[in-house]
């Protein structure tokens, strides 16, 4: 086909020669020659395609199917394509067979196991599971006490409304795994006693406000896996008795703010994997009876007014699980999650967090795991820990840390798993794990850290595992005490990881646990003064008439004498020796 006037003599022609009164094709058909139009108008150049518009606008008035408001979406292409599709499948739904509901008489049941899937008058369920039907089997008995049916895994594109016609006492139906893309709003009319409702995997686009009003009693309905955009805010309506909703892996864009208006026994809420960006305040706030809320996988934060509101969260107070990961989170202001006493589990993982108010988890009393990992924090707000006491595992790997004070982690007093991998750590504080007194895994591997600071890991009595590998350990004297605790405690190191010294000179590629007082303070002065390296003070004498050994016998004693203070001193005394053969050379 070229031109409209092609399409007008093969299509229009033929359509009206008797007269517009008679018109002999189908729904269906008109509906094709639609398409066909369509098609053609995609490939016209712009000003036949306007001429095409007035032309269309004569078809569709006579193709019963299509509303006269049809005409004016044309102008729109897309949206035009996607109209057509929906009066298509609607129209499908129309001419689809129903099965053959009848009274349930022992005689009827006995008809409805002849049927060609399986029916069981004892449990009263019928299922058709995995058989490749397209439509449902026309001459199947469906007796009216009918309590679970289940069409899963099947090539269904639509149903008749009339499907489930009277079937009241129904409490299962799972029309799962099929191609799904239309139900009839009145679909589930008659199913006031329907508990659990599965159509996830399925290509639903669009779904009726009104689809699932009747449902008064349902428990569990799962649409996840399914294409829907846009979420009618009165969908859920009525549908009093809702404890789990999934709509998982959707295409959502919207999270109205009375959606969940009747759902005050929801328990569950999956609304992972969609396109939403923003959470506005609403109907969260009387879901006392919430305990899993997900979030995750979405665009929450994506652009600059897409925001979580502070009090989207208020009311939740049986909340235990929250994933909000995967999203475009930016900010975590004080009062977000103040109300949610009960939290167990939080999930930040892949966010772009930079900034969190010190009070953010002060009232999280029972918060048990905090997953922070993949954000871009730089530091850890003062305080942010004070009140976790509960908490037993903590993630922070990905981030953008580059320091760790001494009261980063104060109030962690239960904590059992600390991840600082893949940071940008350089230094921390030798107190910073002392509050961590249960703590029993550890990573700071895949940092910036040269040196592990004298007695980090002291009092840390539980500790099982400490991943300490990837990062450029200098091996020079101030490493003894490194050494010294993995030769101590080689079977903590996970997964036998040994780190490995990055230099100075000839040392790079060796294993730290394996260098003695002798391999690392030889050369001492030459290395930390950034001089060659590993100039051998013994052999090649730098010509000075200073004797360093006093300083090193001192710094030795209180490496291998582990009190705290002494440690410090420690520290303190290497300093002292740094800056005298500093001056010695200058
Ligand atoms: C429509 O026209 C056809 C022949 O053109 C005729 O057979 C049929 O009876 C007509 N239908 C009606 C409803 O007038
Ligand atoms: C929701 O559905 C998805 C995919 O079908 C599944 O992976 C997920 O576990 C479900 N969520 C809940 C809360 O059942
Ligand atoms: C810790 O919790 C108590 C009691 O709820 C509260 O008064 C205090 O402000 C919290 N501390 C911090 C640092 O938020
Ligand atoms: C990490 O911090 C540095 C310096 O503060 C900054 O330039 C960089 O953009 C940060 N990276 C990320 C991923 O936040
Ligand atoms: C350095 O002094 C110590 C005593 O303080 C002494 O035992 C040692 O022999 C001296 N070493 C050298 C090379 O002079
Ligand atoms: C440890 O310290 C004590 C007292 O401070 C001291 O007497 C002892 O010699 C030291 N031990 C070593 C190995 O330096």
């Amino acid at each position: 086909m070229q031109s409209l006037e092609d399409f007008r003599q093969r299509y229009l022609q033929p359509l009206f020669a008797t007269g517009t009164r008679n018109c002999s094709i189908n729904a269906c058909e008109s509906l094709r020659i639609v398409s066909q139009l369509l098609i053609l108008l995609k490939t016209l150049p712009n000003v036949e395609a306007a001429a095409g518009r007035a032309a269309s606008k004569t078809i569709m008035g006579h193709a019963e199917a299509v509303s006269g408001s049809e005409a004016s979406v044309i102008l729109n292409l897309p949206e035009f394509d996607k109209r057509v599709r929906q009066i298509e499948s609607r129209l499908r739904s129309v001419e689809q067979p129903v099965w053959h509901l009848a009274t349930g008489s022992q005689l009827e049941w006995n008809h409805c196991t002849s049927g060609i899937c399986r029916c069981n008058p004892d449990t009263k369920s019928f299922t058709c599971w995995n058989t490749n039907l397209k439509t449902v089997p026309v001459t199947q008995v469906i007796p009216m006490n009918m309590v679970a049916i289940d069409l899963s895994r099947n090539a269904l594109s639509t149903l008749h409304k009339d499907t489930f016609r009277g079937l009241t006492l129904l409490k299962e139906l799972d029309l799962s795994n099929n191609v799904l893309d239309f139900l009839p709003f009145d679909l589930f009319q008659d199913l006031d006693s329907l508990l659990q409702l599965r159509i996830q995997n399925n290509q639903l686009e669009d779904i009726d406000a009104r689809t699932f009003w009747k449902l008064r009693n349902l428990n569990l309905l799962d649409l996840s896996q399914n294409d829907v955009t846009l979420l009618p805010e009165s969908v859920f309506y009525h549908a009093q008795r809702l404890t789990v909703i999934n709509l998982s892996d959707n295409q959502i864009t919207n999270f109205p703010p009375n959606l969940l208006r009747d759902q005050l026994l929801l328990e569950e809420l999956d609304m992972s994997r969609n396109r939403i960006e923003t959470l506005a305040s609403g109907s969260m706030r009387y879901m006392t009876k919430l305990k899993t809320l997900d979030f995750g996988w979405n665009q929450i934060g994506k652009s600059n007014n897409s925001k979580i509101d502070d009090d989207f969260f208020e009311g939740l107070i049986s909340l235990r699980s929250l994933m909000l990961h995967n999203n475009r989170i930016t900010t975590l202001s004080g009062n977000i999650f103040s109300r949610l006493t009960n939290l167990y589990t939080l999930d930040l993982t892949m966010n772009r967090i930079s900034h969190i108010d010190g009070r953010t988890f002060a009232e999280l009393k029972s918060l048990n795991e905090l997953l922070l990992g993949q954000n871009s924090l730089s530091s850890i707000p003062a305080d942010l820990f004070l009140n976790a006491s509960a908490l037993t595992r903590l993630t922070l790997f990905s981030n953008n840390l580059t320091t760790l004070e001494a009261n980063d982690f104060e109030g962690l007093s239960s904590l059992r798993i600390l991840m600082l991998n893949n940071n940008v750590l350089k230094f921390f504080d030798a107190r910073a794990f002392q509050p961590l007194s249960q703590l029993e895994k550890l990573r700071i591997d895949s940092n910036k850290l040269m040196y592990l600071p004298q007695g980090a890991l002291h009092g840390l009595d539980k500790l099982l595992a400490v991943k300490l590998d990837k990062n450029p350990w200098h091996c020079d004297c101030r490493a003894l005490y490194l050494a010294r605790w993995i030769r101590e405690f080689v079977a903590k190191l996970w997964d036998g990881q040994q780190p490995m010294c990055r230099g100075p000179g000839d040392l790079g590629g060796h294993e730290v646990g394996l260098l003695r007082y002798d391999d690392l303070c030889d050369g001492q002065w030459a290395s930390m003064l950034s001089l060659s390296p590993r100039l051998p003070v013994r052999k090649h004498q730098i010509s000075t008439p200073m004797n360093y050994t006093d300083y090193f016998n001192l710094y030795l004693k209180h490496i291998y004498n582990s009190t705290t203070d002494e440690e410090l001193k420690g520290a303190e005394i290497t300093n002292v020796a740094i800056k005298k053969v500093q001056q010695l050379v200058d």
